[in-house]
């Protein structure tokens, strides 16, 4: 077999057999193939698609590239749960802890920051002391113990993946349907979850933009999940505005808290109970609605935060922090930024991922691989799409240790919120929901 007849028959709008995605994974990951052609093969793959038989061969083959984690020695359902990626989202460090308070067991490798995306171990790593990094059997005791671990993911868990998705990078082969399902579900299948809660995001600052696009992904996502025997559904969810107030690490974490006390923006609390609600149903704890119901409960009740506390603790971190957020060291430079329009309108929309490059620039996120964060940076954001706002009123503040950072931050602030005399229409927070053979669009 030879690889230029592969990209040869893509290039050509023709399927590969599951024997040829075999062998181009396979010799990619071991080096016999170079990056020039595997390149080609991508953008191939890009312009002409594959069909949900090629996309399942090509999940396989890249989740069984590394370990499988088998997660048999853990009593109970696993629920995993994965974004596609976006400004602010917190979510899981709320959700998992609404799960595991009802039995559900969550195992969970997550990612760090991606371009302006936030990511939930550099979120955790913001409390002092927390660890991220711990071996299998460590790994299985806190979860046995607390029902949650979140920890980074294992450096041989989809090695196929790893080295697809850097050349993904910088071939601009990142946006692919096919690719970006099989890169997600290559990860969560190999991570050995019995049901997969996605969360595919939509709009300005996610990697999918139109709804249609995001629909399509989904119901990759879930076939692939569903055939390889994991109970799979997927949300579609807003990423036209960041999801809470707060993004940036130490920051995001004391919104955890808030919201975990019962007094979130409204925004992220609603999400986060459809999401944990969905998890408790993919764990069979009832309908949809009853479901829903049981998270409102856990986060009212204060049992949700009692949870997160276990786990900090579980995990090597401070719990003071966590009863007394007000101990998470305070940048120290602040700068409000100023509506300077001369308008008395509404906010008309954002652009998210402007934002959050802004965050970035701020010290939050990394510009390079090798960057250290800077956990109290970030934004607090004072005004969302919807709201009354009129020259002068504070948009937001900014916050860093780097004091030269915040003016071409508020410069990429100013130029991500958008003004307009009219109130913008409503938009929902969950559009879609995609379960094997049924989407019910909200
Ligand atoms: N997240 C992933 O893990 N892979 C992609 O391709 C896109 C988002």
């Amino acid at each position: 077999m030879r690889m230029y007849d592969l990209i040869h028959k893509k290039r050509n709008n023709q399927q590969l057999t599951d024997e040829e995605i075999k062998f181009m994974i396979n010799n990619y990951v071991n080096g016999g193939i170079p990056d020039y052609q595997m390149s080609a093969m991508l953008m191939a793959i890009y312009f002409n698609g594959m069909n949900d038989r090629e996309i399942s061969t090509m999940t396989n083959v890249m989740a069984q590239s590394g370990d499988m984690v088998d997660l048999s020695s853990i009593e109970g359902i696993k629920v995993d749960k994965h974004s596609t990626g976006g400004v602010g989202d917190k979510t899981t460090l709320i959700i998992a802890p609404v799960v595991a308070y009802y039995g559900v067991k969550v195992a969970k490798m997550s990612g760090r920051g991606l371009g302006h995306t936030g990511g939930t171990v550099d979120k955790m790593e913001a409390i002092p002391g927390l660890k991220t990094n711990f071996s299998q059997e460590e790994f299985f005791n806190i979860v046995n113990k607390t029902g949650i671990s979140v920890i980074g993911q294992s450096g041989n868990l989809a090695p196929a993946d790893k080295k697809l998705y850097a050349l993904r990078d910088v071939t601009a082969t990142v946006e692919s349907i096919p690719l970006i399902a099989a890169s997600i579900m290559s990860k969560k299948l190999a991570a050995g979850s019995d049901c997969i809660l996605l969360d595919v995001k939509t709009g300005s600052g996610a990697f999918m933009k139109t709804l249609d696009d995001s629909i399509a992904l989904a119901q990759k996502m879930v076939t692939i999940g569903e055939n390889c025997g994991r109970k799979t559904v997927a949300l579609i969810t807003d990423m036209d505005i960041p999801l809470g107030n707060n993004i940036g690490n130490s920051l995001e974490i004391k919104e955890v808290i808030e919201t975990l006390k019962g007094n979130g923006p409204k925004d992220l609390t609603e999400i986060c109970i459809k999401l944990a609600g969905n998890m408790l149903y993919l764990a069979d704890k009832g309908t949809i609605e009853q479901c829903e119901n049981l998270a409102k409960e856990a986060i009212e009740k204060g049992y949700a935060l009692n949870k997160l506390i276990e786990i900090v603790e579980a995990q090597g971190g401070d719990i003071q922090y966590i009863k007394n957020p007000e101990k998470f060291e305070k940048s120290k430079y602040s700068l409000d930024v100023i509506l300077e329009d001369n308008i008395d309108g509404y906010i008309s929309g954002m652009d998210t991922e402007g934002l959050g490059i802004a965050s970035t620039m701020l010290g939050a996120g990394r510009e390079t691989k090798d960057d250290n964060i800077d956990f109290s940076a970030g934004i607090i954001l004072n005004k969302k799409v919807g709201d009354k706002v009129k020259k002068g009123d504070i948009l937001c503040t900014l916050y860093t240790n780097d004091k030269n950072k915040l003016e071409s931050a508020r410069k990429k602030v100013i130029s991500s919120i958008f003004t307009d005399k009219n109130k913008p229409k409503d938009i929902p927070l969950v559009f879609a929901r995609v379960e094997k053979s049924k989407i019910e669009k909200f």
